[in-house]
């Protein structure tokens, strides 16, 4: 029997991640998207994988730039969580944007960030899976964002 997408959130929601904040910057504008389908797929070469709705407005500058940052957030950053999980240009002017190699932004106060640069953009159904080089990279010590059962939670330790 096929299941139905709410059966399939309910199930894969019980799957506790990180959440993230994938962004690139295309022809002087900064983009991005709250993303917990992220993954650290290789050491050797380094590459992460993203996947990102192919309806969003963000997959088509990903597409066009090629190359994208992943940030992860602490569990002070639920706001920016939400408000990069809106549809539509997103205010990046408080968020004190730093760039590594590729020019994606990288968000000031986040727990961990790569840079990349895109390799292959392989179909996922709804979605596409960018995956990525990493060409730089950093973290800091903290607590994360997590997200569980489609609400935001954290974590008792700081490490
Ligand atoms: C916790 C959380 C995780 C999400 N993970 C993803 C994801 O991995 N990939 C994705 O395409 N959208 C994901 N979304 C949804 C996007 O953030 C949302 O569709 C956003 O409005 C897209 O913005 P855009 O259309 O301006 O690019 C997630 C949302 C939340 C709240």
């Amino acid at each position: 029997m096929a299941i139905d997408s709410a059966t399939q959130r309910r199930i894969m929601g019980r799957f506790a991640t990180g959440v993230t904040v994938v962004t690139t910057r295309w022809q002087d504008e900064l983009v991005g998207l709250t993303a917990n389908a992220v993954a650290s797929l290789s050491l050797d070469p380094p590459l992460v994988l993203v996947a990102i709705d192919r309806a969003s407005q963000t997959h088509a500058k990903l597409v066009a730039s090629r190359c994208y940052a992943v940030n992860i957030l602490s569990a002070e950053q639920q706001e920016i969580s939400q408000r990069f999980a809106q549809r539509g240009p997103k205010d990046f002017t408080d968020l004190n944007v730093t760039t590594a190699v590729t020019g994606a932004p990288i968000l000031g106060g986040v727990l961990g960030w790569v840079d990349c640069r895109v390799t292959e953009i392989l179909p996922g159904g709804d979605h596409d899976i960018f995956i990525g080089h990493i060409e730089a990279g950093g973290w800091r010590e903290g607590s994360p964002l997590l997200f569980f059962a489609g609400k935001y939670a954290r974590l008792d330790v700081r490490i």
